[in-house]
């Protein structure tokens, strides 16, 4: 089936590049394949993906899908016969992410052929710091592995089973703790502050994939449209950006790979 002919569009979301190293090592196994961040493809009024596949990478978000996914999923068109397929990212339990993904495709008359997880460090610092180093290299090690089989299945246009956590984990996390705590996300950001650190630099404000932050006076101002990505905090220079009273003294994450420039591009007004 491949060839060099079956193109693949991989579009992906990712705060601190967790995802966006899931989506460029899938498209490396799978040649002929782009990457493109949600937050430039949603701009537009409908995505029309020509390629034969088309896949979603997103971090779980809450024990379920990230709301700019699903706002993405509604402004995708495709047509019946393109391959489906969605990996979602995850610190410790993938949830409901991927059932929820092909309930929306489904909505708009789509159907997920295929939905993996892949279990990365958590990137969350509101709840923890950092996991330890050599635990970050062990998971690593696991992602290229399971990026490999994911590919398999793909270039085979299988149709396997969409992965998921237990139905007790479903039924309280996504089920009961997703739909109380997704739509209050945008407002979320009311719990971030700046300490005397900042140097003006304005990089939260550019990496912010959704606009979110306005630079008044020098310093970043939150505007209520939050993803909770978690980008602003994780990428200032300086360790600036707070959250609440417990991440002074959590160590921050991102992906090694992962430069900066990727999430101004990103981001790109
Ligand atoms: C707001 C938020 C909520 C999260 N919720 C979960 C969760 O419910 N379950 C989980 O396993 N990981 C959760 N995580 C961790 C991320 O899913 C994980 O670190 C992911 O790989 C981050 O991907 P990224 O680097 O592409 O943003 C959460 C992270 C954030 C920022
Ligand atoms: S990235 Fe950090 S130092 Fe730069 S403006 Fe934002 S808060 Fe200030
Ligand atoms: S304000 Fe920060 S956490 Fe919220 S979407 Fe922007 S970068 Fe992500």
């Amino acid at each position: 089936m491949d060839g060099g002919k079956v193109k693949t569009a991989i579009y992906y979301f990712s705060g601190t590049g967790n995802s966006l190293k899931v989506a460029r090592d899938l498209a490396g196994e799978l040649r002929e394949a782009k990457v493109i961040p949600i937050s430039e493809a949603i701009k537009y009024k409908e995505v029309k993906p020509e390629e034969q596949r088309v896949g979603i990478v997103y971090p779980v978000y809450m024990w379920g899908m990230p709301l700019i996914v699903a706002n993405f999923i509604n402004k995708l068109k495709l047509d019946k016969d393109q391959y489906v397929f969605a990996v979602a990212t995850y610190g410790g339990m993938p949830g409901n992410a991927l059932s929820q993904t092909a309930k929306q495709l489904e909505k708009q008359g789509m159907c997920l052929s295929a939905g993996f997880g892949v279990r990365m460090p958590g990137n969350y610092t509101p709840l923890y710091g950092a996991v330890p180093a050599e635990k970050q290299q062990e998971m690593f090690e696991c992602e290229k592995e399971k990026v490999k089989e994911i590919a398999k299945f793909i270039q085979a246009a299988d149709k396997t089973k969409i992965e998921k956590s237990s139905f007790l984990i479903n039924l309280i996390f996504s089920g009961i703790i997703y739909k109380l705590g997704s739509g209050k996300m945008s407002q979320m950001d009311k719990s971030f502050w700046v300490n005397g650190k900042c140097t003006s630099c304005s990089i939260c404000e550019q990496v912010c994939p959704v606009d979110n932050i306005k630079m008044v006076d020098g310093k970043p101002q939150w505007q209520n449209r939050c993803e909770q990505c978690m980008a602003c905090l994780q990428w200032c220079p300086v360790e600036a950006i707070q959250y609440g009273k417990k991440t002074i003294n959590r160590k921050r994450y991102r992906h090694p790979e992962a430069r900066v420039e990727d999430f101004i591009n990103a981001a790109s007004k």
